[in-house]
């Protein structure tokens, strides 16, 4: 039996630790041929080799997701592939502090990466996704993209623009047949909110924990794949219940 991602090519932003390294794994255990882009260039290194000892197709290039030529080069490695079926814009930075005491430069950053990045990965990706008659673009929002968090005005406004832009994007390329959806996770445990103060969002998260990488993961594989073939223009939230409530 055919794997559902065998002869699709996939590019993953913030893809050296984390979620993205998980959807990595994921997609290229499912058939993908992986490139998982990150500014963290030795820990991609070695997460791709890793990836690959275990006979998966995963390779790590250089990637900022701010940065127009980066991308040209992440569409130069699709390019020789012949086509990009699934993105996931996943790169992301948190950045804490309150409305009154935010300063230009870190509001400029928090948007250029978390907002402006996944801007540039959709506009880089689109033109081999229509050549070749489609694909999956999922854009990382948050919980803090719907709900507000306090300390977080630039974190939360960059994650609410995801979530937007995704809805205006998959209403202009519907047409192409690219479906464009964001995912909205609750509290995770990766690197970012290791330094969160104890417990982080777990209290007042029904399920009473953080998610595992890999049970956000699933999430992507279902949105990347055809299964999801009918579904463009939503968020899917994967909070254990914090947005019920
Ligand atoms: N961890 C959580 O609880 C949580 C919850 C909701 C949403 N998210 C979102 O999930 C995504 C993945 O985060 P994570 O939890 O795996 O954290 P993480 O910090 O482990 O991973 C984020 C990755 O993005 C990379 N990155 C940062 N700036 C970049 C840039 N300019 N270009 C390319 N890559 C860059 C980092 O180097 C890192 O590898 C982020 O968008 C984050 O905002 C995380």
């Amino acid at each position: 039996m055919s794997a559902r991602f065998d002869g699709k090519v996939v590019v993953i932003t913030g893809g050296s630790r984390g979620q993205g390294a998980s959807h990595a794994e994921r997609l290229a255990s499912e058939g993908a041929d992986v490139l998982c882009g990150d500014v963290l260039d030795e820990v991609g290194e070695e997460m791709a080799a890793g990836l690959r000892a275990k006979n998966l197709r995963v390779t790590y290039q250089h990637l900022d997701v701010t940065s127009s030529d980066d991308w040209a080069t992440a569409m130069a490695w699709c390019d020789e592939r012949g086509r990009l079926d699934v993105l996931v814009n996943n790169a992301g930075i948190i950045h804490v502090n309150p409305l009154t005491e935010e300063t230009l430069a870190g509001w400029n950053q928090t948007m250029a990466v978390n907002a402006t990045g996944t801007l540039l990965g959709m506009q880089a990706a689109v033109p081999l996704m229509r050549a070749t008659g489609g694909g999956s673009i999922i854009n990382v929002a948050s919980i803090f993209g719907v709900a507000g968090a306090d300390g977080y005005i630039a974190y939360t406004a960059s994650k609410g623009a995801i979530i937007a832009m995704s809805k205006t994007a998959a209403l202009e390329l519907a047409k192409d047949k690219i479906r464009v959806n964001s995912i909205c996770p609750g509290g995770v445990s990766t690197p970012m909110n290791e330094n969160e103060p104890e417990g982080g969002v777990v209290p007042q998260t029904p399920l009473g924990r953080r998610a595992h990488v890999s049970e956000i993961s699933g999430a992507i594989a279902f949105l990347a794949s055809d299964d999801a073939v009918f579904v463009t223009g939503t968020e899917l939230i994967i909070d254990g219940g914090f947005l019920a409530k």
